[in-house]
């Protein structure tokens, strides 16, 4: 983080902020390439367990559910090991630093699209947990993150920053190219989806699935522990997992808390109904035929 203090980043255009992988922009930041080079020849093993998401979904919430749920129900690493190097991104710079010395079975989360895991994704068994959110929320999420951090561009307006979501012109390009890359059927039970607004809605019944689905067990008290210490209000005052280690000219919790508002809706306070219907529209249709997001727009 260091290089990306507040004063270089204001001699910065918006261009050197990104690199362009793929034609998707990753923030130079945290992307490199050398770790895009690490991500395309990463050894995948067959206990690995992913957790992809769209920025903005709840990827920093699985960082913190999935290492409990692996290794027993110890809360250990989420109270003393940072949410990026307990649960590391594939595609960042961290990872060639921690993957390797990560106990398995490892917990790596990724924002990458389908087609652009590394080739040995598909000949593993590794599972993946696909975490989606109502994209109305998650431009909301994201329009406040560009505003605390300093090595993204500034978002202008809602209404400007709509249109650079809805044309893709953000990290990791479009939503709808992301969530319809993950929809394969060829991986089988080696996918479970869930929503960022089950896991709000119960966070208990979602562990409990999540668990199943990595085919673990943990005691009634055991899982009791980790819903707990995943619920927002805990999770906000856990230093390694609300970004407050990071200087405060790189993410400014002051200007907007990483862990902002941890809910579901909270896009009817930033939508005007014509802009609404706008984004509605331009979603709907290029989801047309997949069901299951349409109901995610309410
Ligand atoms: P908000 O900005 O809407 O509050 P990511 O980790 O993928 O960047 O996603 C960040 C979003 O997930 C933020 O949303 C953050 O508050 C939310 N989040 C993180 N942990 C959460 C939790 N335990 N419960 C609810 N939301 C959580």
């Amino acid at each position: 983080f260091t290089a990306f203090s507040k004063s270089t980043m204001q001699r910065m255009a918006d261009s050197d902020l990104y690199l362009v992988y793929h034609g998707l922009m990753l923030p130079k930041v945290a992307h490199s390439e050398e770790s895009l080079k690490y991500l395309e020849n990463f050894q995948v093993k067959d206990d690995d367990v992913f957790a992809v998401t769209y920025p903005k979904s709840g990827t920093t919430w699985m960082q913190e559910i999935l290492p409990p749920l692996l290794n027993g129900g110890d809360l250990t690493s989420v109270e003393t090991v940072p949410n990026w190097d307990r649960a590391p991104w594939l595609e960042e710079t961290r990872a060639p630093l921690v993957l390797d010395k990560l106990p398995s079975p490892r917990a790596i989360v990724s924002h990458m699209q389908y087609q652009l895991m590394p080739s040995s994704f598909f000949k593993s068994k590794a599972k993946v947990i696909y975490v989606t959110r109502n994209p109305k929320d998650v431009i909301v999420s994201s329009f406040h993150f560009h505003q605390m951090a300093s090595f993204l561009e500034d978002p202008g307006t809602f209404e400007e920053f709509t249109d650079k979501f809805l044309s893709g012109k953000v990290l990791f390009g479009k939503w709808t190219d992301h969530v319809k890359s993950w929809r394969k059927p060829e991986l089988g039970d080696r996918i479970m989806y869930i929503t960022y607004e089950e896991m709000v809605q119960d966070l208990h019944d979602a562990l409990s699935r999540i668990l199943k689905f990595l085919g673990r067990e943990l005691s009634a008290e055991a899982l009791d522990r980790v819903v707990d210490h995943c619920t927002f209000k805990n999770m906000k005052t856990n230093k390694m997992s609300n970004y407050s280690l990071v200087p405060q000219d790189i993410m400014d919790n002051m200007k907007s808390p990483f862990l902002r508002k941890g809910v579901a809706g909270d896009w009817k306070n930033h939508f005007s109904p014509e802009l609404d219907a706008k984004f509605t529209a331009v979603i709907q249709e290029e989801m047309k035929g997949k069901h299951g997001e349409q109901n995610f727009l309410v």
